[in-house]
């Protein structure tokens, strides 16, 4: 079942109000695996910067370290943008929180009174449960140019979840207050209000990388807080007291060390529970 209008390629051709964000190729399917399988291939077979695939019912969705992003067709906005930025390497992983930030933008924007925050680093957590997921992958383009895949999945309209997410998901509509919660916000203008944000928090990272990881911290759920960090060698808890330049976390352990935590492979949840 729909609870919402489908996005197709003729709604989207009038006015996106963006330079280059969904302006390349836009790819929409009724179904796939994974929209951001599917921009891997069209970026390593030359898709422009800002291309933009789209589904409506997601089969495989792909989060890290293997696990999986579950979608119910129609209840979730699932969506992958190309990015060609003309940033250091380095930088390049900064571009997740670019896309954090821009979903932040774009919730607050279409559904006041949300206030959503920025698990670190990569999920956006309304009242302490995940309502989006954000996947970001490395490709490279036929003249061997990096891109990033940015992959978006946002929960928009579900009234419950499967229950081994039950407990740590939300949806727009969950989060909304009791008046606001009959309105199902309408996927279009959420994508374009993403997209919108995203090109301003592109340029603030291309720009200064500092001020863009500023506005994360400002936004963020982890920062501040007693956290576990779940590693693939070992668990430690601590507090995360801030970010490096880098986006790495910078966590103060029991003993008093401050241990720089990479995003790639570890889990950072909250002593009691998700957050
Ligand atoms: P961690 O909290 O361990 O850092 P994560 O939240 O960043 O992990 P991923 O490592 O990217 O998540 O993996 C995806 C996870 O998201 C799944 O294991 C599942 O727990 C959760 N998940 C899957 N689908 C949804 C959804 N629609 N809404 C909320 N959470 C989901
Ligand atoms: C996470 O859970 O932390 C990341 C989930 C990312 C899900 C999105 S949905 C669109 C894109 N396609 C995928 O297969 N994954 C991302």
């Amino acid at each position: 079942m729909s609870l919402f209008d489908r996005i197709t390629p003729e709604q989207w051709a009038c006015g996106l109000p963006t330079g280059w964000a969904g302006k390349g190729l836009l790819d929409y399917h009724e179904q796939l695996p994974s929209t951001n399988s599917r921009l891997k291939e069209l970026a390593k077979q030359g898709a422009p910067e800002g291309s933009l695939c789209i589904c409506h019912s997601q089969t495989a969705g792909r989060g890290r370290l293997q696990r999986s992003w579950l979608s119910a067709a129609g209840e979730t906005l699932t969506f992958s943008l190309l990015l060609k930025p003309s940033i250091a390497p380095e930088h390049f992983p900064l571009c997740t929180f670019a896309a954090a930030l821009a979903v932040c933008d774009a919730v607050r924007q279409l559904c006041p009174p949300l206030e959503p925050l920025i698990k670190w680093p990569n999920d956006i957590v309304l009242e302490g449960k995940k309502c989006t997921g954000i996947l970001s992958e490395l490709v490279y383009d036929p003249a061997g140019n990096p891109c990033v895949v940015m992959g978006v999945g946002i929960n928009v309209a579900q009234h419950s979840f499967p229950e081994e997410i039950a407990r740590t998901a939300t949806s727009l509509v969950m989060a909304m207050p009791e008046s606001g919660s009959a309105i199902t916000p309408s996927p279009l203008p959420l994508l374009a209000a993403f997209l919108e944000s995203m090109e301003a928090s592109m340029d603030m990272l291309s720009r200064d990388p500092a001020l863009l990881l500023a506005a994360c911290a400002e936004r963020s759920a982890t920062l501040k807080r007693r956290v576990n960090v779940i590693g693939r060698e070992e668990n430690f808890t601590g507090t995360a007291e801030a970010m490096d330049e880098t986006g790495a976390l910078l966590v103060r352990d029991e003993s008093g060390s401050l241990r720089r935590v990479l995003s790639g492979d570890v889990s950072v949840r909250g002593l009691m529970g998700y957050i």
